[in-house]
Protein backbone atom coordinates (compact mmCIF):
# COMPACT_ATOMS: atom_id res chain seq x y z
CA UNK A 1 0.00 0.00 0.00
CA UNK A 2 1.36 3.40 -1.16
CA UNK A 3 1.87 5.14 2.43
CA UNK A 4 0.11 8.37 3.09
CA UNK A 5 1.33 11.57 0.47
CA UNK A 6 0.71 15.17 0.74
CA UNK A 7 -1.21 17.06 -1.93
CA UNK A 8 2.61 18.83 -3.28
CA UNK A 9 3.66 14.97 -3.98
CA UNK A 10 0.28 14.43 -5.50
CA UNK A 11 0.48 17.83 -8.34
CA UNK A 12 3.86 16.46 -8.88
CA UNK A 13 2.17 13.13 -10.51
CA UNK A 14 -0.78 14.67 -12.06
CA UNK A 15 1.99 17.19 -13.75
CA UNK A 16 3.70 13.74 -15.23
CA UNK A 17 1.04 11.99 -15.94
CA UNK A 18 -0.33 15.02 -17.92
CA UNK A 19 3.30 15.09 -19.95
CA UNK A 20 2.77 11.38 -20.29
CA UNK A 21 -0.65 11.36 -21.54
CA UNK A 22 0.33 13.68 -23.88
CA UNK A 23 3.13 11.59 -25.16
CA UNK A 24 0.57 9.33 -25.62
CA UNK A 25 -1.55 10.87 -27.76
CA UNK A 26 0.95 12.42 -29.80
CA UNK A 27 2.40 9.21 -31.30
CA UNK A 28 2.20 8.41 -34.67
CA UNK A 29 2.19 4.68 -33.60
CA UNK A 30 -1.10 4.31 -31.81
CA UNK A 31 -4.72 4.47 -32.66
CA UNK A 32 -6.87 6.58 -30.64
CA UNK A 33 -10.84 5.76 -30.27
CA UNK A 34 -12.72 8.14 -27.58
CA UNK A 35 -13.29 6.75 -24.67
CA UNK A 36 -17.20 5.27 -24.69
CA UNK A 37 -19.71 6.82 -22.41
CA UNK A 38 -23.69 6.01 -23.36
CA UNK A 39 -22.68 6.95 -26.55
CA UNK A 40 -25.00 4.56 -28.55
CA UNK A 41 -28.19 6.46 -27.08
CA UNK A 42 -27.54 9.73 -26.12
CA UNK A 43 -30.25 11.48 -24.82
CA UNK A 44 -33.16 12.98 -27.26
CA UNK A 45 -31.95 16.28 -27.94
CA UNK A 46 -28.34 16.16 -26.95
CA UNK A 47 -24.94 16.74 -28.80
CA UNK A 48 -24.33 13.66 -29.98
CA UNK A 49 -28.10 12.69 -30.81
CA UNK A 50 -27.21 15.36 -33.37
CA UNK A 51 -24.50 13.38 -34.60
CA UNK A 52 -26.78 10.35 -35.07
CA UNK A 53 -28.73 12.13 -37.55
CA UNK A 54 -32.11 12.86 -35.42
CA UNK A 55 -32.31 16.95 -34.89
CA UNK A 56 -31.54 18.27 -31.29
CA UNK A 57 -34.91 19.57 -29.56
CA UNK A 58 -35.86 23.02 -29.55
CA UNK A 59 -33.89 23.76 -32.49
CA UNK A 60 -34.63 25.39 -35.40
CA UNK A 61 -34.03 21.95 -36.99
CA UNK A 62 -35.99 20.28 -34.91
CA UNK A 63 -38.76 22.76 -35.76
CA UNK A 64 -38.55 21.67 -39.47
CA UNK A 65 -37.91 17.89 -38.54
CA UNK A 66 -40.56 15.75 -40.71
CA UNK A 67 -42.61 13.31 -38.23
CA UNK A 68 -42.55 10.41 -40.29
CA UNK A 69 -45.08 7.58 -39.86
CA UNK A 70 -45.60 3.86 -41.66
CA UNK A 71 -48.04 4.36 -44.59
CA UNK A 72 -49.82 1.12 -44.00
CA UNK A 73 -50.34 1.35 -40.61
CA UNK A 74 -52.81 3.24 -38.48
CA UNK A 75 -52.03 2.63 -34.91
CA UNK A 76 -48.82 0.69 -33.72
CA UNK A 77 -49.98 -1.74 -30.82
CA UNK A 78 -47.31 -1.62 -28.51
CA UNK A 79 -47.27 -4.92 -25.50
CA UNK A 80 -45.25 -4.15 -22.53
CA UNK A 81 -44.54 -6.81 -20.04
CA UNK A 82 -42.70 -7.43 -16.96
CA UNK A 83 -43.72 -3.87 -15.24
CA UNK A 84 -41.55 -1.78 -17.84
CA UNK A 85 -40.27 1.26 -15.98
CA UNK A 86 -42.82 4.36 -16.18
CA UNK A 87 -40.51 6.42 -17.94
CA UNK A 88 -39.90 3.97 -20.57
CA UNK A 89 -43.99 3.62 -20.71
CA UNK A 90 -44.69 7.21 -20.74
CA UNK A 91 -42.30 7.77 -23.95
CA UNK A 92 -43.94 5.56 -26.25
CA UNK A 93 -47.64 6.72 -25.27
CA UNK A 94 -46.46 10.13 -25.80
CA UNK A 95 -45.85 8.80 -29.63
CA UNK A 96 -49.81 8.41 -29.58
CA UNK A 97 -49.15 4.49 -30.37
CA UNK A 98 -51.46 2.11 -28.19
CA UNK A 99 -49.65 0.84 -25.31
CA UNK A 100 -50.53 -1.79 -22.86
CA UNK A 101 -48.80 -2.64 -20.08
CA UNK A 102 -48.63 -5.70 -17.97
CA UNK A 103 -47.00 -6.23 -15.12
CA UNK A 104 -46.27 -9.91 -14.90
CA UNK A 105 -44.69 -12.04 -17.91
CA UNK A 106 -47.11 -14.27 -19.55
CA UNK A 107 -47.81 -17.95 -20.52
CA UNK A 108 -46.78 -19.07 -23.60
CA UNK A 109 -50.39 -19.76 -25.19
CA UNK A 110 -51.21 -15.96 -23.95
CA UNK A 111 -48.12 -14.55 -24.98
CA UNK A 112 -48.71 -16.45 -28.92
CA UNK A 113 -52.06 -14.57 -28.21
CA UNK A 114 -51.45 -11.36 -27.72
CA UNK A 115 -47.94 -10.92 -29.93
CA UNK A 116 -50.09 -11.79 -33.14
CA UNK A 117 -51.62 -8.44 -32.90
CA UNK A 118 -48.64 -6.02 -32.01
CA UNK A 119 -45.93 -4.29 -34.06
CA UNK A 120 -44.03 -3.69 -31.26
CA UNK A 121 -43.35 -5.61 -27.83
CA UNK A 122 -41.27 -4.97 -24.59
CA UNK A 123 -39.76 -7.61 -22.33
CA UNK A 124 -37.11 -7.99 -19.70
CA UNK A 125 -35.50 -10.94 -18.85
CA UNK A 126 -38.29 -13.47 -18.11
CA UNK A 127 -40.56 -13.48 -21.53
CA UNK A 128 -38.75 -15.96 -23.48
CA UNK A 129 -39.42 -14.70 -27.28
CA UNK A 130 -38.95 -18.14 -29.08
CA UNK A 131 -38.67 -19.41 -32.67
CA UNK A 132 -42.30 -20.69 -31.99
CA UNK A 133 -43.62 -17.41 -30.55
CA UNK A 134 -41.76 -15.55 -32.95
CA UNK A 135 -42.96 -17.75 -36.27
CA UNK A 136 -46.61 -16.60 -34.66
CA UNK A 137 -45.63 -12.17 -34.32
CA UNK A 138 -46.75 -11.93 -38.05
CA UNK A 139 -46.77 -8.07 -37.58
CA UNK A 140 -44.01 -7.90 -34.77
CA UNK A 141 -41.27 -5.24 -35.85
CA UNK A 142 -39.19 -4.73 -32.97
CA UNK A 143 -38.14 -6.18 -29.50
CA UNK A 144 -37.20 -4.20 -27.11
CA UNK A 145 -35.31 -6.27 -24.13
CA UNK A 146 -35.64 -3.70 -21.00
CA UNK A 147 -32.80 -5.21 -19.65
CA UNK A 148 -29.10 -5.41 -20.44
CA UNK A 149 -29.08 -9.36 -21.36
CA UNK A 150 -30.76 -10.85 -24.53
CA UNK A 151 -30.43 -14.44 -24.55
CA UNK A 152 -34.34 -14.74 -23.85
CA UNK A 153 -34.86 -14.27 -27.59
CA UNK A 154 -33.91 -15.95 -30.52
CA UNK A 155 -31.95 -13.22 -32.11
CA UNK A 156 -31.51 -15.37 -35.10
CA UNK A 157 -35.00 -16.21 -36.01
CA UNK A 158 -35.86 -12.52 -35.53
CA UNK A 159 -33.69 -11.09 -37.91
CA UNK A 160 -34.46 -13.62 -40.25
CA UNK A 161 -37.72 -12.27 -39.74
CA UNK A 162 -36.81 -8.82 -40.10
CA UNK A 163 -37.43 -7.90 -36.31
CA UNK A 164 -35.17 -5.60 -35.03
CA UNK A 165 -33.56 -6.35 -30.94
CA UNK A 166 -32.56 -3.55 -28.76
CA UNK A 167 -31.23 -3.53 -25.48
CA UNK A 168 -29.85 -1.54 -22.85
CA UNK A 169 -26.24 -2.92 -22.10
CA UNK A 170 -24.61 0.48 -20.40
CA UNK A 171 -27.76 2.41 -18.49
CA UNK A 172 -26.17 1.25 -15.45
CA UNK A 173 -22.71 2.07 -15.80
CA UNK A 174 -22.48 5.24 -13.83
CA UNK A 175 -24.27 2.89 -10.87
CA UNK A 176 -21.41 0.45 -11.33
CA UNK A 177 -18.94 2.95 -11.16
CA UNK A 178 -20.09 4.63 -7.82
CA UNK A 179 -20.05 1.16 -5.98
CA UNK A 180 -16.65 1.04 -7.25
CA UNK A 181 -15.34 4.22 -5.66
CA UNK A 182 -17.89 3.20 -2.35
CA UNK A 183 -15.83 -0.03 -1.89
CA UNK A 184 -12.42 1.49 -2.89
CA UNK A 185 -13.00 3.60 0.71
CA UNK A 186 -14.88 0.79 2.27
CA UNK A 187 -12.07 -1.51 1.65
CA UNK A 188 -9.10 1.39 2.64
CA UNK A 189 -10.99 1.69 5.82
CA UNK A 190 -12.11 -1.53 6.39
CA UNK A 191 -15.33 -0.45 6.82
CA UNK A 192 -17.66 -3.85 6.65
CA UNK A 193 -15.14 -5.68 9.19
CA UNK A 194 -16.03 -2.73 11.99
CA UNK A 195 -19.31 -2.95 11.22
CA UNK A 196 -19.87 -6.69 11.55
CA UNK A 197 -17.81 -6.49 14.48
CA UNK A 198 -20.17 -3.99 16.07
CA UNK A 199 -23.49 -5.62 14.58
CA UNK A 200 -21.51 -8.61 17.03
CA UNK A 201 -21.24 -6.22 19.96
CA UNK A 202 -17.67 -5.73 19.44
CA UNK A 203 -15.77 -2.20 19.89
CA UNK A 204 -12.64 -2.30 17.78
CA UNK A 205 -10.96 1.30 17.06
CA UNK A 206 -8.07 1.09 15.00
CA UNK A 207 -6.18 2.76 12.72
CA UNK A 208 -3.48 0.15 11.75
CA UNK A 209 -4.07 -0.55 7.94
CA UNK A 210 -6.63 1.92 7.35
CA UNK A 211 -5.99 4.54 4.40
CA UNK A 212 -6.89 7.27 2.91
CA UNK A 213 -7.51 7.08 -0.21
CA UNK A 214 -5.98 10.27 -1.83
CA UNK A 215 -2.67 10.12 -3.64
CA UNK A 216 -3.21 6.55 -3.79
CA UNK A 217 -3.08 4.58 -7.40
CA UNK A 218 -6.07 2.97 -9.05
CA UNK A 219 -5.51 1.08 -11.65
CA UNK A 220 -8.61 -0.02 -13.85
CA UNK A 221 -8.51 -3.19 -16.29
CA UNK A 222 -10.80 -2.78 -18.69
CA UNK A 223 -11.17 1.42 -19.97
CA UNK A 224 -15.11 0.97 -21.70
CA UNK A 225 -18.35 2.63 -20.70
CA UNK A 226 -18.02 1.68 -16.86
CA UNK A 227 -14.30 2.03 -16.61
CA UNK A 228 -13.31 5.41 -17.98
CA UNK A 229 -16.53 6.81 -15.76
CA UNK A 230 -14.86 5.45 -12.79
CA UNK A 231 -11.61 7.36 -13.90
CA UNK A 232 -13.41 10.79 -13.56
CA UNK A 233 -14.83 9.67 -10.32
CA UNK A 234 -11.45 8.24 -8.81
CA UNK A 235 -9.34 11.16 -9.86
CA UNK A 236 -11.84 13.74 -8.60
CA UNK A 237 -11.20 12.09 -5.39
CA UNK A 238 -7.16 12.52 -5.55
CA UNK A 239 -6.51 8.91 -7.17
CA UNK A 240 -4.09 8.43 -9.79
CA UNK A 241 -5.46 6.50 -12.51
CA UNK A 242 -3.97 3.87 -14.42
CA UNK A 243 -5.63 1.44 -16.70
CA UNK A 244 -5.15 -1.68 -18.98
CA UNK A 245 -7.31 -2.20 -22.23
CA UNK A 246 -6.75 -4.51 -24.87
CA UNK A 247 -7.43 -1.55 -26.89
CA UNK A 248 -4.99 1.54 -27.30
CA UNK A 249 -7.86 4.73 -25.97
CA UNK A 250 -7.27 7.68 -24.87
CA UNK A 251 -7.14 8.46 -20.86
CA UNK A 252 -9.98 10.86 -19.36
CA UNK A 253 -8.95 13.93 -17.35
CA UNK A 254 -4.92 12.61 -16.60
CA UNK A 255 -5.26 8.66 -16.54
CA UNK A 256 -2.63 6.93 -18.61
CA UNK A 257 -2.65 4.00 -20.48
CA UNK A 258 -0.06 1.51 -19.36
CA UNK A 259 1.04 -0.96 -21.76
CA UNK A 260 0.45 -4.75 -19.86
CA UNK A 261 -1.71 -6.09 -17.06
CA UNK A 262 1.52 -6.87 -15.51
CA UNK A 263 2.51 -3.18 -15.76
CA UNK A 264 -0.59 -2.41 -14.08
CA UNK A 265 -0.64 -4.67 -11.30
CA UNK A 266 3.01 -3.62 -10.25
CA UNK A 267 2.05 -0.18 -9.67
CA UNK A 268 -1.96 -0.25 -8.55
CA UNK A 269 -3.20 0.27 -5.13
CA UNK A 270 -6.25 -0.80 -5.73
CA UNK A 271 -6.73 -2.63 -9.12
CA UNK A 272 -10.62 -2.77 -10.49
CA UNK A 273 -11.58 -5.16 -12.82
CA UNK A 274 -14.46 -3.84 -15.95
CA UNK A 275 -13.71 -6.40 -18.23
CA UNK A 276 -16.13 -8.24 -20.12
CA UNK A 277 -16.57 -12.11 -19.77
CA UNK A 278 -15.13 -13.82 -22.96
CA UNK A 279 -12.61 -16.83 -23.25
CA UNK A 280 -9.40 -14.11 -22.75
CA UNK A 281 -10.69 -12.84 -19.52
CA UNK A 282 -11.32 -16.46 -17.93
CA UNK A 283 -9.18 -16.44 -15.07
CA UNK A 284 -7.77 -13.11 -16.20
CA UNK A 285 -6.69 -12.46 -12.09
CA UNK A 286 -5.16 -15.84 -10.93
CA UNK A 287 -1.74 -16.77 -9.04
CA UNK A 288 0.59 -15.28 -10.90
CA UNK A 289 -1.03 -11.80 -11.13
CA UNK A 290 -1.79 -11.88 -7.61
CA UNK A 291 1.84 -12.42 -7.19
CA UNK A 292 3.13 -9.25 -8.92
CA UNK A 293 0.24 -6.98 -7.26
CA UNK A 294 1.76 -5.16 -4.49
CA UNK A 295 1.52 -6.35 -0.92
CA UNK A 296 -0.92 -5.03 0.85
CA UNK A 297 -3.58 -3.84 -2.46
CA UNK A 298 -7.07 -4.70 -3.41
CA UNK A 299 -9.16 -6.46 -5.66
CA UNK A 300 -12.17 -5.22 -6.59
CA UNK A 301 -14.56 -7.06 -9.20
CA UNK A 302 -17.72 -5.84 -10.62
CA UNK A 303 -17.16 -7.34 -14.08
CA UNK A 304 -18.02 -10.80 -14.13
CA UNK A 305 -17.37 -13.73 -12.02
CA UNK A 306 -15.20 -16.37 -14.19
CA UNK A 307 -12.54 -13.11 -14.43
CA UNK A 308 -11.05 -14.05 -11.03
CA UNK A 309 -9.79 -17.42 -9.82
CA UNK A 310 -11.91 -17.19 -6.38
CA UNK A 311 -9.33 -20.03 -4.78
CA UNK A 312 -6.57 -17.78 -5.84
CA UNK A 313 -8.28 -14.80 -4.29
CA UNK A 314 -8.67 -16.72 -1.22
CA UNK A 315 -5.04 -18.02 -1.09
CA UNK A 316 -3.77 -13.81 -1.12
CA UNK A 317 -5.71 -13.05 1.23
CA UNK A 318 -4.84 -15.38 3.65
CA UNK A 319 -1.02 -15.14 3.22
CA UNK A 320 -1.85 -10.94 3.41
CA UNK A 321 -0.39 -10.35 -0.37
CA UNK A 322 -3.53 -8.62 -0.72
CA UNK A 323 -5.63 -6.35 2.18
CA UNK A 324 -8.64 -6.88 1.01
CA UNK A 325 -11.68 -7.70 -2.07
CA UNK A 326 -14.67 -6.72 -3.26
CA UNK A 327 -16.89 -9.20 -5.08
CA UNK A 328 -19.96 -8.66 -6.60
CA UNK A 329 -20.04 -11.15 -9.17
CA UNK A 330 -19.51 -15.02 -9.24
CA UNK A 331 -18.89 -17.77 -11.06
CA UNK A 332 -22.32 -19.23 -10.03
CA UNK A 333 -25.15 -17.27 -9.23
CA UNK A 334 -28.42 -17.96 -7.64
CA UNK A 335 -31.45 -17.18 -9.89
CA UNK A 336 -33.66 -15.63 -7.19
CA UNK A 337 -32.87 -13.85 -3.48
CA UNK A 338 -32.82 -16.96 -0.84
CA UNK A 339 -30.50 -18.20 1.14
CA UNK A 340 -28.22 -20.04 -1.60
CA UNK A 341 -24.76 -18.67 -1.06
CA UNK A 342 -23.33 -21.71 -0.09
CA UNK A 343 -20.92 -24.42 -0.80
CA UNK A 344 -23.67 -26.02 -3.03
CA UNK A 345 -23.28 -22.90 -5.23
CA UNK A 346 -19.66 -22.50 -5.33
CA UNK A 347 -17.09 -25.43 -3.93
CA UNK A 348 -15.05 -22.01 -1.67
CA UNK A 349 -17.60 -20.02 -0.70
CA UNK A 350 -17.27 -21.23 3.42
CA UNK A 351 -13.47 -20.30 2.73
CA UNK A 352 -14.41 -16.54 1.04
CA UNK A 353 -16.82 -15.79 3.74
CA UNK A 354 -14.49 -16.65 6.43
CA UNK A 355 -11.77 -13.88 5.09
CA UNK A 356 -10.82 -10.75 6.49
CA UNK A 357 -11.95 -7.70 4.90
CA UNK A 358 -13.76 -8.99 1.89
CA UNK A 359 -16.98 -7.34 1.30
CA UNK A 360 -18.91 -9.27 -1.14
CA UNK A 361 -22.80 -8.13 -2.55
CA UNK A 362 -25.07 -9.90 -4.57
CA UNK A 363 -24.73 -8.87 -8.24
CA UNK A 364 -25.91 -5.26 -6.93
CA UNK A 365 -23.57 -3.30 -9.59
CA UNK A 366 -26.18 -1.65 -11.62
CA UNK A 367 -29.13 -2.17 -9.34
CA UNK A 368 -30.02 1.46 -8.76
CA UNK A 369 -33.61 3.09 -9.61
CA UNK A 370 -31.43 5.74 -11.81
CA UNK A 371 -30.25 2.95 -13.74
CA UNK A 372 -33.97 1.16 -14.08
CA UNK A 373 -35.37 4.57 -15.27
CA UNK A 374 -32.54 5.00 -17.78
CA UNK A 375 -32.75 1.36 -19.13
CA UNK A 376 -36.72 2.50 -20.18
CA UNK A 377 -35.74 5.82 -21.07
CA UNK A 378 -32.92 4.04 -23.56
CA UNK A 379 -34.74 1.37 -24.87
CA UNK A 380 -38.37 3.02 -25.30
CA UNK A 381 -36.35 5.86 -27.66
CA UNK A 382 -34.71 3.38 -29.32
CA UNK A 383 -38.22 2.16 -30.27
CA UNK A 384 -39.34 4.94 -31.38
CA UNK A 385 -36.50 6.10 -33.43
CA UNK A 386 -36.90 2.40 -35.05
CA UNK A 387 -40.49 2.43 -35.57
CA UNK A 388 -40.66 5.79 -36.77
CA UNK A 389 -37.26 6.31 -38.60
CA UNK A 390 -36.46 3.23 -39.34
CA UNK A 391 -32.64 3.60 -37.16
CA UNK A 392 -30.99 0.71 -36.08
CA UNK A 393 -28.69 2.37 -34.30
CA UNK A 394 -27.78 0.15 -31.05
CA UNK A 395 -29.82 -2.96 -32.32
CA UNK A 396 -28.34 -6.83 -31.52
CA UNK A 397 -29.17 -8.50 -34.26
CA UNK A 398 -29.30 -6.31 -37.29
CA UNK A 399 -26.68 -4.10 -38.89
CA UNK A 400 -26.44 -0.07 -37.47
CA UNK A 401 -27.77 1.90 -40.09
CA UNK A 402 -28.91 5.36 -39.62
CA UNK A 403 -29.89 8.32 -42.21
CA UNK A 404 -30.30 12.07 -41.07
CA UNK A 405 -34.02 12.61 -40.53
CA UNK A 406 -36.05 14.36 -43.11
CA UNK A 407 -37.31 17.76 -43.29
CA UNK A 408 -40.93 19.46 -43.51
CA UNK A 409 -38.73 21.16 -46.25
CA UNK A 410 -38.94 18.19 -48.26
CA UNK A 411 -42.55 17.73 -48.27
CA UNK A 412 -42.62 15.30 -51.45
CA UNK A 413 -40.33 12.96 -49.84
CA UNK A 414 -40.54 9.17 -48.14
CA UNK A 415 -38.02 6.72 -46.60
CA UNK A 416 -38.13 2.94 -47.65
CA UNK A 417 -36.87 0.60 -45.43
CA UNK A 418 -35.89 -2.54 -46.88
CA UNK A 419 -34.50 -5.76 -45.31
CA UNK A 420 -33.43 -8.84 -47.13
CA UNK A 421 -31.22 -11.70 -47.71
CA UNK A 422 -27.41 -10.69 -47.88
CA UNK A 423 -27.14 -12.02 -51.74
CA UNK A 424 -25.61 -10.65 -54.90
CA UNK A 425 -27.54 -8.17 -56.84
CA UNK A 426 -30.19 -7.01 -54.90
CA UNK A 427 -28.99 -2.95 -54.82
CA UNK A 428 -29.54 -3.19 -58.52
CA UNK A 429 -32.67 -4.75 -58.57
CA UNK A 430 -34.12 -2.04 -55.57
CA UNK A 431 -32.82 0.73 -57.39
CA UNK A 432 -33.72 -0.17 -60.08
CA UNK A 433 -37.57 0.18 -58.91
CA UNK A 434 -36.61 3.86 -57.01
CA UNK A 435 -35.11 4.83 -60.40
CA UNK A 436 -37.80 7.28 -61.30
CA UNK A 437 -37.16 9.40 -58.25
CA UNK A 438 -34.84 11.02 -57.11
CA UNK A 439 -32.56 8.81 -54.28
CA UNK A 440 -31.71 11.66 -51.88
CA UNK A 441 -29.87 9.65 -49.39
CA UNK A 442 -28.97 5.77 -49.09
CA UNK A 443 -27.50 3.43 -46.73
CA UNK A 444 -27.01 -0.12 -46.62
CA UNK A 445 -25.15 -2.82 -44.30
CA UNK A 446 -25.12 -6.22 -43.84
CA UNK A 447 -24.96 -8.54 -40.90
CA UNK A 448 -24.40 -12.40 -41.93
CA UNK A 449 -27.49 -13.39 -43.87
CA UNK A 450 -29.70 -10.20 -43.34
CA UNK A 451 -28.96 -6.53 -45.03
CA UNK A 452 -30.71 -3.76 -43.96
CA UNK A 453 -31.31 -0.62 -46.66
CA UNK A 454 -32.06 2.43 -46.09
CA UNK A 455 -33.31 5.23 -49.07
CA UNK A 456 -34.67 9.05 -48.58
CA UNK A 457 -36.59 9.72 -52.31
CA UNK A 458 -37.81 12.77 -53.05
CA UNK A 459 -40.12 13.97 -55.76
CA UNK A 460 -42.59 10.94 -54.75
CA UNK A 461 -46.35 11.08 -55.33
CA UNK A 462 -48.31 9.43 -52.27
CA UNK A 463 -50.04 7.93 -54.80
CA UNK A 464 -46.94 5.90 -56.35
CA UNK A 465 -45.76 5.10 -52.55
CA UNK A 466 -47.84 1.09 -53.02
CA UNK A 467 -46.21 0.27 -56.41
CA UNK A 468 -42.95 1.10 -54.96
CA UNK A 469 -44.22 -0.70 -51.60
CA UNK A 470 -45.40 -3.67 -53.51
CA UNK A 471 -42.30 -3.84 -55.82
CA UNK A 472 -40.15 -4.12 -53.34
CA UNK A 473 -42.24 -6.67 -51.38
CA UNK A 474 -42.29 -9.03 -54.50
CA UNK A 475 -38.18 -9.49 -55.19
CA UNK A 476 -37.47 -12.64 -54.11
CA UNK A 477 -34.67 -11.18 -51.58
CA UNK A 478 -37.16 -10.03 -49.12
CA UNK A 479 -37.93 -10.18 -45.89
CA UNK A 480 -39.48 -6.87 -44.77
CA UNK A 481 -40.33 -3.32 -46.60
CA UNK A 482 -41.23 -0.77 -44.55
CA UNK A 483 -42.21 2.56 -46.19
CA UNK A 484 -42.42 5.74 -43.77
CA UNK A 485 -43.55 8.94 -45.14
N1 LIG B 1 -21.88 -5.85 -11.45
C1 LIG B 1 -22.85 -5.47 -12.23
O1 LIG B 1 -24.00 -5.37 -11.83
C2 LIG B 1 -22.54 -5.10 -13.65
C3 LIG B 1 -23.35 -4.15 -14.30
C4 LIG B 1 -23.01 -3.78 -15.59
C5 LIG B 1 -21.93 -4.37 -16.25
N2 LIG B 1 -21.20 -5.31 -15.61
C6 LIG B 1 -20.04 -5.95 -16.25
O2 LIG B 1 -18.96 -5.01 -16.26
C7 LIG B 1 -18.06 -5.32 -17.31
C8 LIG B 1 -17.69 -4.04 -18.05
O3 LIG B 1 -18.84 -3.47 -18.61
P1 LIG B 1 -18.73 -2.20 -19.60
O4 LIG B 1 -20.12 -1.77 -19.86
O5 LIG B 1 -17.76 -1.22 -19.11
O6 LIG B 1 -18.16 -2.94 -20.89
P2 LIG B 1 -17.49 -2.26 -22.16
O7 LIG B 1 -17.68 -3.20 -23.29
O8 LIG B 1 -17.93 -0.86 -22.32
O9 LIG B 1 -15.92 -2.21 -21.78
C9 LIG B 1 -15.13 -3.35 -21.65
C10 LIG B 1 -13.70 -2.95 -21.95
O10 LIG B 1 -12.86 -4.07 -21.67
C11 LIG B 1 -11.87 -4.12 -22.68
N3 LIG B 1 -11.31 -5.47 -22.70
C12 LIG B 1 -11.82 -6.58 -23.28
N4 LIG B 1 -11.01 -7.64 -23.05
C13 LIG B 1 -9.98 -7.18 -22.31
C14 LIG B 1 -8.83 -7.79 -21.76
N5 LIG B 1 -8.58 -9.10 -21.92
N6 LIG B 1 -7.98 -7.01 -21.06
C15 LIG B 1 -8.20 -5.68 -20.91
N7 LIG B 1 -9.28 -5.05 -21.41
C16 LIG B 1 -10.15 -5.80 -22.09
C17 LIG B 1 -12.59 -3.71 -23.93
O11 LIG B 1 -11.68 -3.28 -24.93
C18 LIG B 1 -13.48 -2.58 -23.41
O12 LIG B 1 -12.83 -1.33 -23.51
C19 LIG B 1 -18.76 -6.36 -18.16
O13 LIG B 1 -18.28 -7.64 -17.81
C20 LIG B 1 -20.21 -6.27 -17.72
O14 LIG B 1 -20.89 -7.48 -17.92
C21 LIG B 1 -21.48 -5.69 -14.31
Amino acid sequence: MTPPRDIAGSMNNLARSVSNSLNLSTSPNLSFHSPPSSFRQPPSGSFLDGRHGSVPANSHASQLAKQLKPFDTKDIKVLLLENVNDAGVKILTDQGYQVEAIKASLPEDQLIEKIRDVQVIGIRSKTKLTKKVLDEAKNLIVIGCFCIGTNQVDLQTAAQRGIAVFNSPFSNSRSVAELVIAEIIALARQLADRSMELHNGTWNKVSKGCWEIRGKTLGIVGYGHIGSQLSVLAESMGMDVIYYDVLTMMGLGTARQVSSLDALLEQADFVSLHVPATADTKNLIGASEFAKMKDGSYLINNARGTVIDIPALIEASRSGKIAGAAIDVFPDEPAGNGDYFSNDLNAWTKDLVGLKNIILTPHIGGSTEEAQSAIGIEVSTALVRYVNEGTTLGAVNLPEVNLRGLTLEEPNSMRVVYIHKNVPGVLRQVNGILLDHNIAKQMSDSRGEVAYLMADISSVKESEIRDIFQSLEELSSCIRTRVLY
